[in-house]
C-alpha cells in the first residue's frame, strides 16, 4: 500500500467525486457526523526544599480517534506519581471517554507505548466530561475555588515556596487550544491567568509543557520574562505537531488498535525521564533531547520543532525540582543520550508520526480499511471519513471565500495567510480576534478542531483592521448560500 500521504490523495479524489455527486441532489451529504463536543500519599517526595510540587495535566480532546491525548496524559500521571507527587497535589483534567470506549480493544486501561503497560490506573478523576473547561482548568491554576464549576474541586493550592508543572496537550491553532468542551482556549487568557498566579505570590517556579499545532503562537510574544515560568512547546508558531505510534506506521501499536497512542513531542519527554535520574537531568538536558527526537535528529522529515519560552535562564535546574525523582533511577550519572528512531523509521520504510490535524483520518482509515466488507461498521466509518473530509473542505473554501470577498481574490490568500516575524504576537486585538471567531461560527458553523488551523486567518483580518460588520456580511455571503448544498451549520447541530 501507498504511503498515507497517497492514501488521502484518493479519499479526497473520492470524495470530491461524491460532492460532486451529491450537488446534484437534495440535502446534500452533511450531515453532522463529525460531533464535535457540545459539552471534558505517603510519599513524603512532594514536600522538600522544593517546596510542596504541584502538577496540572489537561487532554484537551474527546473522541477515541483522539485516544493519543488522553493516554499521553495519563502516562504522565504515573511519571508524577513515581516522582513521589501526592494525589492531592496532581489536578488532571480529561474527557475520560476512553478507557471505557467501544473501540477500545482492551477495556479499562489505556496505553501510550506499542510495548507500554496501562497508564490508566489510578488517575485522579478530577474534571471529566462536561467539568474539562477553560474556567476550571485557569480556576484550578489560580487555585480559586470559588470558580470552579463541578468536578473534585481540586486546586493548585500552592504557597511561595511551591514548584508547579502544567503539561497540556491536544490539538490547537495559531493563538488557540482546543477543549473538548467550547469555548476554546486563547493564549491571551492563559498568559494573563499566569500573571495573576505570579502577582498572588503562590509558587516559586512553573515549567509548562505544551503539546498542540502551533503551540508556539500561545507564548510567541506574549510570555514576558519575569514571571518565574519555563515553558517549552511541541513546535513553533507556525506548524502542526505530530502525533505518534500510529497504526500503519512505524512503530505501529498493537494491531488491535485502529488510532495513535501518543504524540511525539508528549512521548518524546516522558519516555526521556523515566530513563534519566532526574537529581542529574536539568531542564536544558532534556529540552535538547526532546527537540531531537521531535525533530527526527533535525531532518524535520515528520516532527516539529520544540521551542522555549519565558525564563530560559532557568534551563540549568535540574527537572526533580518539578517532577520528583525516581530512585529506580538513582544510578543513572549522566543524561542518556536522545533516542531518535530515524535509522529504524528509514529501514522500515515507514512514516514515523502524521500531523495532529491528520490523525483523525489515520484513524477513520483504518476503521473503514480493516472492517469487514459490507458490514455497518465499513459503511459507518466510510461515511464517517467522507463526512469528515467534506467538512473540512467547507471550512478550507469559507475560510478562503472570505478572504477573497473582503480583500479581493489576488490579495486574499496571502493576507490572510500571512505570517508575523518570529517574536511577535499573533494579534494586537484578541477581543477583536475572538468576535471574528464568533462572527465566523454564527454563519459558517463551529470551527472545530480542524478549523483552528484558520486561527491565523482572523487574526489577519483584525491586524488589517477589517471593520467587525464587513466581515459579518462576508462570512454570511460565503456561508449562506451554499449553493452545493454541501453543508448546513442548521442540520448540523452547529448554529451558534
Ligand atoms: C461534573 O462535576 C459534578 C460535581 O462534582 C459531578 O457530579 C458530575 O458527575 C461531573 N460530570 C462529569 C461528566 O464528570
Ligand atoms: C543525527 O545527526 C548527527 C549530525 O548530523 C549525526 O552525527 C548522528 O549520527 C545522527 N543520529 C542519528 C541517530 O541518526
Ligand atoms: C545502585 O547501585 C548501588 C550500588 O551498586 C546498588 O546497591 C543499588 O541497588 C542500585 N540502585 C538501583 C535502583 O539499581
Amino acid at each position: 500500500m501507498g504511503s498515507f500521504r497517497g492514501v488521502l490523495v484518493a479519499i479526497i479524489l473520492a470524495i470530491l467525486f461524491v460532492v460532486s455527486a451529491a450537488a446534484g441532489r437534495q440535502g446534500g451529504i452533511w450531515d453532522g457526523k463529525i460531533v464535535m463536543p457540545t459539552a471534558t500519599d505517603e510519599d513524603q517526595g512532594s514536600e522538600s526544599a522544593a517546596g510542596v510540587r504541584w502538577a496540572v495535566l489537561i487532554a484537551g480532546s474527546n473522541d477515541y480517534g483522539n485516544y493519543r491525548h488522553q493516554a499521553d496524559v495519563c502516562h504522565a500521571y504515573q511519571i508524577l506519581k513515581k516522582g513521589g507527587l501526592k494525589d492531592e497535589n496532581i489536578i488532571v483534567f480529561m474527557y475520560d471517554d476512553i478507557a471505557y470506549n467501544s473501540e477500545n480493544p482492551y477495556p479499562g486501561t489505556i496505553i501510550n507505548n506499542p510495548l507500554g503497560s496501562d497508564v490508566y490506573h489510578g488517575v485522579p478523576k478530577d474534571y471529566t466530561g462536561k467539568n474539562v473547561t477553560v474556567n476550571n482548568f485557569f480556576a484550578a491554576i489560580l487555585g480559586d475555588k470559588s470558580a470552579i464549576k463541578g468536578g473534585s474541586g481540586k486546586v493548585v493550592n500552592s504557597g511561595p515556596n511551591d514548584h508547579i508543572f502544567i503539561y497540556y496537550t491536544d490539538h490547537g491553532g495559531p493563538g488557540v487550544l482546543g477543549m473538548p468542551n467550547f469555548p476554546y482556549l486563547y493564549a491571551v487568557d492563559f498568559v494573563e491567568t499566569l500573571k495573576k498566579k505570579y502577582a498572588a505570590g503562590t509558587y516559586k517556579e512553573m515549567v509548562i509543557y505544551i503539546e498542540a499545532c502551533e503551540s508556539g503562537s500561545i507564548f510567541e510574544g506574549l510570555l514576558p520574562e519575569g514571571l518565574d515560568i519555563y515553558a517549552t512547546t511541541a513546535s513553533n508558531a507556525e506548524e502542526s505537531s505530530w502525533g505518534t505510534y500510529c497504526p500503519g506506521m512505524y512503530p505501529p501499536p498493537p494491531q488491535e488498535f485502529e488510532t495513535c497512542l501518543g504524540d511525539l513531542y508528549s512521548v518524546a519527554w516522558m519516555e526521556d525521564v523515566e530513563i534519566q535520574n532526574l537529581k542529574v537531568e536539568t531542564l536544558e538536558d532534556q529540552y535538547i533531547i526532546v527537540k531531537t527526537r521531535t525533530s527526527m535528529n533535525y531532518t524535520y522529515w515528520t516532527g516539529s520543532h520544540v521551542m522555549q519560552y519565558g525564563d530560559t535562564n532557568k534551563v540549568i535546574e535540574e527537572m526533580e525540582r518539578y517532577l520528583g525523582y525516581d530512585p529506580a533511577n538513582e544510578n543513572v550519572t549522566e543524561p542518556v543520550l536522545p533516542r531518535v528512531n530515524l535509522a529504524d523509521t528509514l529501514m522500515a520504510g515507514k512514516e514515523l508520526a502524521v500531523n495532529q490535524r491528520d490523525a483523525d483520518l489515520v484513524h477513520l482509515w483504518h476503521k473503514y480499511n480493516n472492517a469487514a466488507v459490507g458490514s455497518t461498521r465499513k459503511s459507518k466509518a466510510g461515511e464517517e471519513l467522507v463526512n469528515t473530509m467534506a467538512h473540512r473542505i467547507h471550512l478550507d473554501n469559507s475560510v478562503e471565500l472570505i478572504g477573497n470577498l473582503l480583500f479581493g481574490s489576488e490579495a486574499g490568500p496571502s493576507k490572510l495567510n500571512a505570517i508575523r516575524p518570529a517574536g511577535q504576537v499573533l494579534v494586537d486585538d484578541w477581543d477583536c480576534l475572538k468576535g471574528m471567531v464568533r462572527t465566523f461560527e454564527s454563519s459558517c458553523g463551529r470551527l472545530t478542531q480542524y478549523g483552528m488551523k484558520h486561527m491565523r486567518a482572523f487574526a489577519n483580518l483584525c491586524n488589517a483592521g477589517v471593520d467587525a460588520t464587513k466581515m459579518a456580511s462576508a462570512a454570511q455571503q460565503a456561508c449562506s448560500g451554499r449553493g452545493s448544498g454541501l453543508w448546513s451549520p442548521i442540520s448540523a447541530g452547529y448554529s451558534a
